[in-house]
């Protein structure tokens, strides 16, 4: 990590070396945006076949971007994503791919334990001052964060799919968030263009907190015979504003993300009082569907079809 002084006069940190776990739809995307803001970037996954994978992902996005920079010019077309790729060298070697790393950011598998699995051995081949952070959605960063040795500093960074249209990312700061990687965090943000928000490390963070609740009793509404999902869907949109209503939004996350998610909370979040048993009780209509493989847009029908 190199140091520079801020006008501020306050000592920060420079990120310019960031590793990313995960090659799936967030990891990748979220690989494509540093190194299309001139960040070096090692992308990381167990097998070359993720990777082959991930680099199929970011070159699908960077080729729409790159046709509508320059129409009608294939050779500034490939130039551009040629010069995106630059920044970007792989790895299924976690040791290697950590070792001169500022920050070591995770996007795989929505799992604690094997979260843990992979910081605990991060811990010793990484730079003792490299900042280890999550993109998780729906567990604690602190919980997360007891793989590690007591001194390592640890940020929460929630990213939206799709990475590279979504304008936000949350900062979530804990225990063992200092000043200085909280200002880390949020200049390398924006220098990758996002707005950044900060909140602290509680279920869902600010986005998921507000919307999983409102899915769900969207969901109960419909079970209760009160309205129908489409009643629901027109009423938010032209009601409310929203760009999508809440089933549309359902069937667009994944009707298995919102039951993984919402089980997650209620089988260690409402105990230690941080949300109420109320606001993500099971519903049997979305655990039906989910039963049935109805998962959403991914699988072609979820509360409804698609072609
Ligand atoms: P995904 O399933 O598309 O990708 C996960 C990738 O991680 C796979 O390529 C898998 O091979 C890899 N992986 C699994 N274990 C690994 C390990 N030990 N080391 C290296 N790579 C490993 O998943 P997705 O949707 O990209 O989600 C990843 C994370 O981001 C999850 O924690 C999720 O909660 C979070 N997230 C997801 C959002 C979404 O809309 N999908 C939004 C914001 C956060």
């Amino acid at each position: 990590v190199r140091r520079s002084f801020a006008t501020s006069a306050a000592l920060q940190k420079d990120i310019n070396h960031m590793t990313v776990f995960g090659a799936g739809l967030m990891g990748a995307g979220i690989v494509q945006v540093a190194a299309q803001n001139g960040i070096k970037v090692v992308m990381t996954d167990v097998s070359d076949k993720a990777l082959e994978n991930g680099k199929k992902i970011i070159t699908k996005s960077l080729t729409r971007i790159a046709r509508k920079a320059h129409p009608e010019d294939e050779a500034a077309q490939k130039s551009l994503i040629d010069k995106v790729f630059e920044n970007i060298s792989t790895s299924t070697s976690p040791d290697e791919a950590v070792k001169s790393s500022d920050l070591v950011l995770e996007a795989i598998v929505e799992n604690i334990k094997v979260k843990q699995e992979l910081f605990s051995k991060l811990d010793k081949s990484a730079p003792k001052d490299a900042i280890f952070a999550s993109n998780t959605s729906s567990l604690s960063i602190t919980d997360i964060a007891q793989s590690t040795e007591p001194s390592r500093q640890w940020i929460g960074w929630h990213w939206f799919n799709p990475p590279p249209q979504m304008k936000l990312v949350e900062i979530i700061k804990t225990e063992k968030t200092s000043e200085e990687t909280y200002r880390a965090l949020a200049d390398l943000s924006k220098r990758m263009k996002k707005t950044a928000v900060s909140c602290k490390d509680t279920p869902g963070f600010i986005v998921n907190r507000l919307l999983v609740p409102y899915m769900l009793e969207a969901v109960r509404m419909v079970e209760r015979g009160e309205a129908s999902a489409e009643d629901v869907d027109v009423a938010m949109k032209l009601g409310a504003g929203y760009p999508m209503g809440p089933f549309e939004l359902s069937d667009f996350v994944g009707l298995d993300t919102l039951s993984h998610i919402s089980r997650g909370w209620r089988d260690s979040r409402v105990e230690t009082g941080e949300i109420s048993a109320e606001a993500v009780k099971e519903s049997p209509l979305l655990e039906q569907l989910v039963k049935e493989n109805k998962l959403g847009r991914k699988t072609g029908e979820g509360f409804r079809k698609y072609d």
